[in-house]
């Protein structure tokens, strides 16, 4: 684990030495780390109001500069690493993120994506979500990969119906910048995708 306390500007060239960036290629993107010069696309996000449409969340100038930004940036330095939440970028540069989180306690993970409106028809969201349960069941070795979409979300359900995840029906509502809204929850086993799941026996201490 690296560490530079005291020293932020040393700290961050030491970050960059440090980091290893995890790269998941696919055909026509690649889901790789966020780097520094993501900052700009990402915060341009912010002006994209079709994106925003069935996420929970919102992305905005402040809380990407003095939150979300330096969150992503760190994140691939953290020893156990709790999520991976991967720049998606194809020919053209940055198309938006992907995620996936370990959900602590359990054996599974929870994936999503937030494409760029002018991406969107191309099957980058099916290409990211092969690469990311591959990831998941492969790497990660969890038994269980879960997602969820807003119920009038039907370019998410279509994808995620595709990728052979089982809708196992609508949540109670959520919080979301919209209101108190339901999701629909899809889920796959690890079986399901051709891995077999690791024995507890089996699991080692870099997980
Ligand atoms: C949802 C999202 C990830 C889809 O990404 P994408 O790269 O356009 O998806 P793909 O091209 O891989 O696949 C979309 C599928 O939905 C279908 N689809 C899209 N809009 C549709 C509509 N209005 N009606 C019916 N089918 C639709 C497409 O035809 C395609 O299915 P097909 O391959 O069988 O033809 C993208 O729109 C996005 O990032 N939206 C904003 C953020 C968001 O909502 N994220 C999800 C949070 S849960």
């Amino acid at each position: 684990m690296c560490s530079a306390a005291g020293n932020p500007d040393w700290g961050e060239r030491l970050d960059a030495y440090c980091r290893s960036v995890l790269r998941l290629q696919g055909n026509r993107i690649v889901l790789r780390d966020f780097l520094h010069d993501d900052r700009e696309p990402f915060i341009a996000l912010e002006t994209d109001e079709a994106m925003f449409t069935y996420m929970k969340f919102r992305v905005d100038r402040a809380s990407a500069e003095s939150i979300q930004l330096p969150r992503l940036l760190r994140e691939p330095l953290l020893d156990p690493r709790p999520s991976y939440n991967l720049v998606v970028q194809d020919a053209k540069g940055f198309s938006g993120w992907s995620g996936i989180d370990r959900i602590q306690g359990t054996d599974s993970a929870q994936f999503g994506w937030y494409l760029r409106s002018d991406r969107w028809g191309r099957g980058y969201a099916t290409e990211a979500t092969r690469l990311l349960l591959d990831f998941g069941f492969s790497t990660l070795r969890v038994a269980t990969m879960w997602a969820t979409a807003d119920p009038e979300n039907v370019a998410s359900l279509r994808v995620l119906e595709k990728c052979g995840l089982s809708n196992q029906g609508p949540t109670d509502g959520v919080q979301t910048w919209r209101g108190l809204r339901p999701r629909v929850l899809f889920t796959i086993e690890a079986g399901h995708w051709g891995v077999s799941p690791r024995s507890s026996e089996g699991r080692d201490s870099s997980d």
